[in-house]
């Protein structure tokens, strides 16, 4: 069922709105990496052939950071080896330095993700790197990916609110973000990792940047915000959007960082405004569902318990 077919009026209220999204599907690697156990590879694989299933063509498969540091994560090698990828289905993978991007090509990805921080704490906390010489890890990252013919996704985390530092400045958020297409990433994600942001903040901070086409944005939900800033990133001209298959999510590294904005969210809010998507609703759902089944505990989407209560 989507919002339409619910018996919404069929008409599309807000402005500057574009015809279609990409939907960048964090829920293999954001979801999973949170989870207190860790998740068997063949589930794994199982949720990416299902997330495929459902439509989504950009599916963020896992990490290659440190197994001590990320151990739910640990299995990237298996993972890749065991992954059966679909034409016209991108499989991003997280890359901090230059040991993670040796093993990532050795596996054969064709697409990573550098993230970098806004904040000293974080970048010391997740990265064990300073704010400034995070850049250093991160250079021969993307220059040896980019000779490889890799594409390259840069996050920038904590872009609104900091669990240590409070509020980020702008401008520190907008400095790091360029360095990062500077040195080449094709794409900036930027995140608000505890979930603290609100519309306004999200239009002032994109107003900041020369390329929007550049930009996707990647709202955790702690504060319930993360459609509403989604709206507002899309009316800022953003055309991709990161959400997690039932909202699942968040990082061990972030104190009160909870999911994701859940992809079923997202896509009944599309739906409702006309957007084009090219995810089958029915079938996320109930692939979050069976996921929900598997980790124990009821999906934290609003959509999915609404649709399979
Ligand atoms: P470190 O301990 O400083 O690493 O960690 P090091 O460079 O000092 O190396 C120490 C040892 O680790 C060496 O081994 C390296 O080879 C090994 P030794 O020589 O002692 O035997 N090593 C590795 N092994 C495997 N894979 C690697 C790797 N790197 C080093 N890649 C490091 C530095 C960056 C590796 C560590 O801090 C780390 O892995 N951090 C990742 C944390 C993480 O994954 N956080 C979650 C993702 S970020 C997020 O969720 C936010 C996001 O969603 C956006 C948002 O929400 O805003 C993206
Ligand atoms: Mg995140």
């Amino acid at each position: 069922m989507s919002a339409r077919e619910n018996g919404l009026p069929d008409v599309v209220t807000a402005p500057n709105l574009p015809d279609r999204v990409t939907i960048w599907e964090v829920g293999p690697r954001d979801g999973l990496q949170n989870e207190d156990s860790v998740v068997p590879v063949e589930v794994k694989l199982e949720f990416l052939d299902r997330l495929a299933d459902a439509g989504l063509t950009v599916l963020e498969a896992t990490s290659f950071v440190h197994p001590r540091w990320v151990p739910q994560l640990a299995d990237a090698e298996q993972l890749l080896a065991g992954l059966a990828k679909r034409p016209g289905v991108a499989y991003p993978v997280l890359v901090p330095n230059e040991r993670g991007l040796d093993r990532a090509l050795a596996a054969g990805v064709e697409h990573i993700a550098i993230f970098a921080s806004a904040t000293a704490t974080f970048a010391s906390r997740n990265l064990n790197n300073t704010l400034d010489d995070q850049f250093g890890m991160f250079e021969p990252v993307v220059s040896r990916a980019k000779a490889e013919g890799l594409a390259v996704r840069g996050y920038v985390s904590m872009c609104f609110g900091d669990p240590w530092e409070g509020a980020v400045p702008r401008d520190q958020v907008i400095g790091v973000g360029k360095r990062l297409l500077d040195m080449g990433c094709d794409q900036l994600s930027l995140g608000d990792t505890i979930g603290v942001a609100t519309p306004g903040q999200v239009t002032a901070l994109l107003a900041g940047f020369d390329d929007v086409d550049r930009l996707a944005v990647h709202f955790h939900d702690t504060y319930g915000q993360a459609l509403a800033n989604t709206l507002a990133a899309l009316q800022a001209g953003v055309r991709t959007v990161d959400s997690s298959a039932g909202g699942l999510g968040g990082c061990p590294y972030a104190e009160s960082a909870t999911g994701n904005l859940a992809t079923e969210d997202l896509v009944w809010m599309l739906d409702g405004l006309g957007v084009e998507h090219g995810v089958d609703l029915d079938r996320l759902c109930d692939t979050s569902a069976w996921m929900a089944d598997r980790l124990g505990r009821p999906s934290p989407s609003r959509v999915v318990r609404a649709l399979r209560g």
